[in-house]
């Protein structure tokens, strides 16, 4: 297996073994996890719903009794991460920066700002977010959204021959990676449903595995140009051997990128030693900076380097769109027409970033800061299996057969994140999500029948998963009681 399995020979989990199985489906023994949990301060870090929060018709509380309201159940990370408490008061000193400097805050260090000049923020934001996912500082920019950096890289990464045209990717890809090389195809002249290769699930618990993945590469090797996966497929929660694949591709001569909004924050990435061409992400999933928040880039130093005095254009450096935050930082305002990329990812910018997003993202950066991936990894995985047993062996003297659903995320830590996926039989989901809302619990479903569990290991106790859990198993009852009747 590749390197990943050898950084993560991480402890698995509690004790979860049969003769536990009493105990562990106690309120009792999640709060003693909790306990014994090194990272239970960081929770503290962040704001939680309260049940009441989520209920209320309106942003700000009517009846003081709401105070008393219990946190809600937040296991949905994996959309949309909650708002650390520092991001109110890191925005609220960019704003008066920005009130009581103007322009002159682009350039100006201030003794009692946590940001450099506004013109730094941008290297300051990617050398906190170059460690969260195993790169070089000079390999991260934090820029664009995800999608639109993911154009980016590939305007610069999919030079289709006549020969060497295709892009492979999975055929259950989000919709906007879908859309994103489907239309890069259109731009450069070829016919998307000839040019798109798409690996497609063999099994209905559309799982892929690193076998098909190698086999599809084998076959098409000679005409692919370019391989888009994800690092964590949305939908199942599966994380694909970054390390093995990418070796792969790479013996073909074939250029690999990775979507990692779902593993950025989640699982440690090693996107440098790894050799990942290029990577893109968003920041509101794990990585907990707001809806629609700034995303970030990675692109491997081999196609970063700047050398102006090679003799072509290739050579100078790798062709792309450019645009003049991108430009050598001593140049940049000489305004003379004549671009020179800063070396690495950097030089992959477009546009001057939003300063208040960028804040928004150093603020929930410098929680993650506060740990280690490693341990966080290691919490995350002991969640997910607390989260796994717990729907696997309960009730006690319940069949596994009994249970009206089936987990889709493959069992081995090694190949998923925090997140599981539950299949629900045909008809329950409607009731059951009307049961998890009306007891305050967040999680995220994927019509027909599909819901979404993602405890995060930043904020997410053992006892939100037992909790969890509760109400979730006598929701299934419920509802299968329901569509018997
Ligand atoms: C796997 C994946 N790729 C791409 C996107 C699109 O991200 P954005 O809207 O930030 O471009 C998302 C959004 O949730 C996603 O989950």
């Amino acid at each position: 297996m590749g390197s990943r399995h050898h950084v993560e020979q991480i402890k698995h989990g509690p004790p979860l073994a049969a003769d536990v199985d009493i105990r562990a489906n106690s309120r009792g023994y999640a709060e003693s996890l909790d306990a014994h949990d090194p990272l239970r301060h960081l929770r503290h870090e962040f704001i939680i719903p309260s049940k009441a929060d989520l209920k209320r018709p309106t942003l700000s509380p009517t009846d003081p009794q709401e105070a008393h309201s219990p946190p809600s159940i937040y296991l949905c990370g994996n959309s949309l991460g909650l708002q650390p408490r520092k991001t109110r008061q890191r925005v609220s000193s960019f704003l008066t920066a920005w009130s009581t400097k103007g322009v002159t805050g682009h350039f100006r260090n201030h003794s009692d700002s946590t940001l450099p000049p506004f013109m730094d923020v941008d290297d300051y934001a990617a050398k906190l977010m170059a460690p969260i996912v195993g790169a070089q500082e000079d390999e991260v920019a934090v820029m664009g959204t995800l999608t639109s950096n993911l154009h980016l890289v590939m305007a610069a990464f999919y030079q289709p021959t006549r020969e060497k045209y295709k892009i492979m990717l999975e055929g259950k890809s989000f919709p906007s990676d879908h859309y994103a090389v489907e239309s890069q195809i259109s731009q450069h002249g070829f016919d998307a449903k000839d040019a798109m290769i798409m690996i497609e699930p063999q099994d209905d618990k559309a799982i892929i595995t690193t076998e098909q993945i190698l086999e599809a590469i084998d076959i098409h090797a000679d005409r692919t140009a370019l391989i888009l996966l994800p690092a964590i497929q949305f939908y199942t929660g599966q994380y694909l051997d970054i390390a093995t694949i990418t070796r792969h591709a790479h013996s073909k001569e074939i250029l690999i990128g990775w979507d990692c909004a779902h593993a950025a924050g989640n699982v440690g990435l090693r996107l440098h030693d790894w050799d990942v061409d290029f990577a893109v992400w968003c920041n509101y999933k794990y990585l907990n900076s707001g809806p629609g928040s700034i995303g970030a880039l990675f692109v491997h130093e081999k196609h970063g380097r700047v050398d102006m005095s090679a003799s072509t254009r290739e050579e100078r450096y790798r062709p792309r769109l450019c645009g003049w935050w991108g430009a050598d930082k001593q140049t940049r305002f000489e305004m003379d027409n004549k671009f020179v990329p800063r070396p690495g990812a950097a030089g992959y910018q477009l546009s001057n970033p939003s300063i208040l997003d960028l804040t928004a993202c150093i603020a929930s950066l410098e929680v993650f800061h506060m740990t280690s991936m490693a341990d966080l990894r290691r919490k995350s995985i002991s969640l997910t299996k607390y989260l796994e047993s717990l729907l696997l062996r309960f009730p006690i003297d319940a069949l596994p057969e009994d249970k009206p659903f089936t987990i889709l995320t493959p069992k081995n830590s090694d190949e998923r994140g925090a997140q599981l996926s539950v299949r629900l039989e045909p008809g329950l989901l409607d009731v059951i999500l009307k049961e998890l809302d009306s007891n305050g619990v967040v999680v995220d479903e994927r019509k027909p029948d599909v819901v979404r569990i993602a405890p995060a290991p930043l904020y997410n106790s053992f006892v939100d998963v037992w909790e969890f859990s509760q109400i979730f198993l006598e929701a299934c009852r419920k509802a299968v009681k329901q569509r018997e009747s």
